[in-house]
């Protein structure tokens, strides 16, 4: 018998410092109306001074937690999507863990696909737990990208905002809320210069020395724009035809919500109507990997994915990566 990844509980946080697109335009040159046409955002969240990404982290691992009526102790595996994690070492995951109160035999490790995180993470909690069935695994993505900000670059720093999402999944169908039925990940290495945050071992630092402009998050916004749509559009396409599926199947579309024009032109290339298609991110601008799972929370709690709804799920990031998956709702 075949095992299926299925997700028990969702938990969400966004700090509770919000930042509007006028609050935005008293800091750098830059409007609420260039940045509401051109992206659709409106406000995003900020960390606090003193607020890590490991904070929000547990935050929504400890909703997810309530809400399946897990304890800390039955975790078997805690892993942490985020390409903005607290330190290079230790992993946030560990650092998530001690704040939740998991400690022992749990497999705990990061792993970053930049703003794709939570399809990769899917993608490894289906191959582990058809080695471990019994595993009950904590999926947690979360970001602060407001930490590798650059205000001096008007085109990205408009973009981008702080928070987590975490799901609890295993292979009991029991209790689950919803089943993945299918997820496929694909990159580009090649293109790996179009979105970068630095901060890794490729520079070398003095104490005291300045950062150099590479520390933070840049992008070169017109071509990763072109990438994401032509990406995401084909991605999925290509899990609706492996799983002998139309678009019309499909009840809710959930895409990574990087940009409200990236959302429509992905849509339209589907055929998507724009009725099908969850967007929330004129309130959180992007969250890189948290945006799917903050973006699921929102919808399930507008009661927008009823029993029996399929949900198709797509993200695009820095690597490039992309990625799509199924899921059915129970
Ligand atoms: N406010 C006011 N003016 C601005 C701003 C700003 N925040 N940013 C750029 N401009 C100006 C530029 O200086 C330029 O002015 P000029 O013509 O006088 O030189 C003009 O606006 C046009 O600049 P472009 O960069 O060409 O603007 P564009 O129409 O391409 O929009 C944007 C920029 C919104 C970043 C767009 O390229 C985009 O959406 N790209 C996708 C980026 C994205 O969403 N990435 C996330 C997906 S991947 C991931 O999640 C990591």
């Amino acid at each position: 018998m075949s095992v299926h990844c299925h997700i028990h509980a969702l938990g969400a946080y966004a700090p509770e410092h919000i930042l509007t697109n006028d609050a935005l335009a008293a800091m750098v040159d830059t409007s609420d109306e260039w940045i509401t046409s051109r992206t659709g955002i409106k406000r995003r969240h900020r960390l606090a001074d003193g607020e890590l990404v490991s904070d929000a982290g547990a935050h929504a691992a400890r909703e997810a937690l309530a809400v399946a009526g897990l304890a800390p102790s039955e975790v078997t595996h805690l892993l942490f999507g985020t390409c903005t994690p607290d330190r290079l070492c230790p992993s946030t995951a560990c650092i998530t863990a001690a704040k939740l109160g998991i400690t022992g035999a749990v497999v705990t490790y990061d792993f970053n696909a930049a703003c794709s995180g939570f399809l990769y993470g899917l993608v490894q909690c289906r191959a582990l737990l058809a080695a471990e069935p019994d595993a009950r695994i904590l999926l947690v993505c979360g970001e602060g990208l407001s930490r590798r900000m650059n205000w001096r670059d008007r085109s990205t720093c408009v973009l981008f905002g702080d928070g987590a999402g975490a799901v609890l999944i295993s292979s009991r169908p029991q209790g689950a809320i919803a089943r993945l039925d299918d997820v496929i990940c694909s990159m580009d290495g090649k293109c790996m210069e179009l979105i970068t945050i630095g901060g890794g071992s490729a520079r070398s630092y003095a104490p005291g020395e300045q950062v150099h402009d590479d520390f933070f998050i840049t992008m070169q916004g017109r071509e990763v724009f072109k990438h994401a749509v032509r990406n995401m559009a084909q991605i999925c396409k290509d899990i609706l035809a492996r799983n002998a599926l139309s678009a019309d199947d499909v009840q809710l579309l959930v895409p990574h919500q990087a940009n409200m024009r990236i959302i429509e032109a992905v849509s339209s290339r589907l055929d998507f109507p724009v009725q099908r298609v969850f967007t929330n991110v004129a309130d959180y601008g992007n969250t890189s990997s948290a945006s799917v799972p903050l973006a699921l929370y929102e919808a399930r709690k507008q009661g927008r994915m009823p029993s029996g709804t399929l949900v198709l799920m797509t993200t695009f990031g820095g690597g490039l990566t992309w990625a799509a998956g199924l899921l059915r709702v129970a």
